[in-house]
């Protein structure tokens, strides 16, 4: 899974295509929306100086605004490609002219063991098999703090691209309940309507 992730994470172009899927390479609009919906997902903080966690950061086009725009949190932005890393230390210096100091990268597709008070993921999920996602869930239940919460994007139904796994809402919200031992709330998308967002609060 790495290999093909770092195969598309040559360049900088190349990775941009590859985690937005579109020719288009200036992400725009659309990366605001998203920073903005994970951002009002993740509200309230449930401290104010918690480390987050991101799942699957890609070359950062979510986890630089997010961190810019949260200079008291500290981001921890995984990824299992090390070159889809090596584009976003890349990417930041376009993004903000600056290294962002409040994000540290680790290549890997294992969530680190210490306390996150928040985690969230978009567009990841659907390159994940099943038993990926159950083990991704059920781990953030183990290192959340105490009200803090997991936002994450998945896909249900049909999508356009053939490196994607379908879930239905009823598999997701057995999985949260199974790892948090309580309800998720599901929204859907304003943008894209496949799109659904899962939001689930550590107990
Ligand atoms: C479509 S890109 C999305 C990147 C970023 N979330 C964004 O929206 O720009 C999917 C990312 O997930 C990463 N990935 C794939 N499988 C993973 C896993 N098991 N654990 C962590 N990251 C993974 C890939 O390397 C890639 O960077």
């Amino acid at each position: 899974m790495s290999a093909y992730w770092d195969d598309q994470a040559d360049t900088i172009e190349t990775a941009m295509r590859a985690v937005w899927s579109e020719d288009d390479t200036d992400f725009g609009e659309r990366q605001l929306d998203c920073v903005n919906r994970i951002e009002g997902l993740l509200q309230p903080w449930s401290l104010p100086r918690a480390e987050v966690l991101e799942i699957g950061c890609g070359m950062g086009r979510v986890t630089f605004p997010m961190a810019y725009r949260n200079p008291s949190h500290r981001f921890a932005a995984i990824d299992i490609s090390q070159q889809m890393i090596d584009r976003a230390l890349e990417y930041q210096i376009e993004y903000s002219g600056e290294t962002i100091r409040n994000v540290k990268f680790i290549a890997t597709d294992t969530v680190p063991v210490v306390a996150i008070g928040g985690a969230y993921s978009m567009l990841v999920f659907q390159h994940l098999d099943r038993a990926a996602v159950k083990t991704y869930i059920r781990d953030v239940a183990a290192v959340l703090v105490p009200g803090g919460r997991f936002a994450f994007q998945f896909v249900e139904g049909e999508y356009h691209s053939d490196n994607d796994h379908r879930y239905t809402i009823d598999e997701m919200a057995y999985w949260c309940f199974r790892a948090f031992g309580r309800a998720v709330e599901f929204s859907h998308d304003d943008v894209y309507p496949q799109w659904k967002w899962a939001v689930v609060v550590k107990r």
